[in-house]
């Protein structure tokens, strides 16, 4: 079994995703659900295997799984999510296997997955980053003119 289906299967873990869900009910685009989570998971695997990252496959899918957890306490309180998000990333990886090392990777990559300076990174970092932005359909999106990122976050080009 890999290491991270203890994140899929924590409490704390379910209870903030299906909390998120609540908040985004009546959201048209942009969710930060399940299918958004394995997107930039997967979507970050074809990145790390062509673009040779090297970046091990359950340190990924860690950092995947977790990077949006905290969106429902922005929606709650205001705080910016990658901030929420490693806090709580923090706490259920506590309940894994993952070493200390790689959890600090981890966390430093959801905490800095907004950042675009870290964007051209070549490691966990610049990963996430880009897998975040890339799996988004962003040219089929009927509410792309409303939405909220700036023009050149959007991904208007079909890659992956
Ligand atoms: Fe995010
Ligand atoms: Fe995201």
């Amino acid at each position: 079994m890999e290491r991270y289906q203890a994140i899929i299967e924590n409490k704390e873990y379910i209870t903030h995703v299906r909390n998120i869900e609540k908040y985004e009910a009546d959201r048209e685009f942009g969710h930060h659900d399940m299918s958004h989570f394995l997107d930039v998971a997967r979507v970050g695997m074809l990145l790390n295997l062509t673009e040779d990252y090297n970046i091990p496959k359950d340190i990924l899918y860690a950092a995947a799984l977790l990077h949006d957890v905290g969106r429902d306490v922005q929606y709650e309180d205001g705080t910016p999510h990658e901030i929420a998000s490693a806090e709580i990333s923090e706490h259920i990886l506590m309940s894994t296997d993952y070493n200390e090392d790689e959890r600090s990777m981890i966390l430093e990559a959801i905490a800095s997955h907004r950042n675009d300076d870290i964007r051209d990174e070549r490691n966990l970092k610049g990963l996430l980053y880009r897998a975040d932005k890339l799996c988004r359909p962003c040219f089929f999106c009927k509410a792309e003119p409303e939405c909220y990122w700036k023009r050149d976050k959007k991904n208007m080009e079909l890659i992956w």
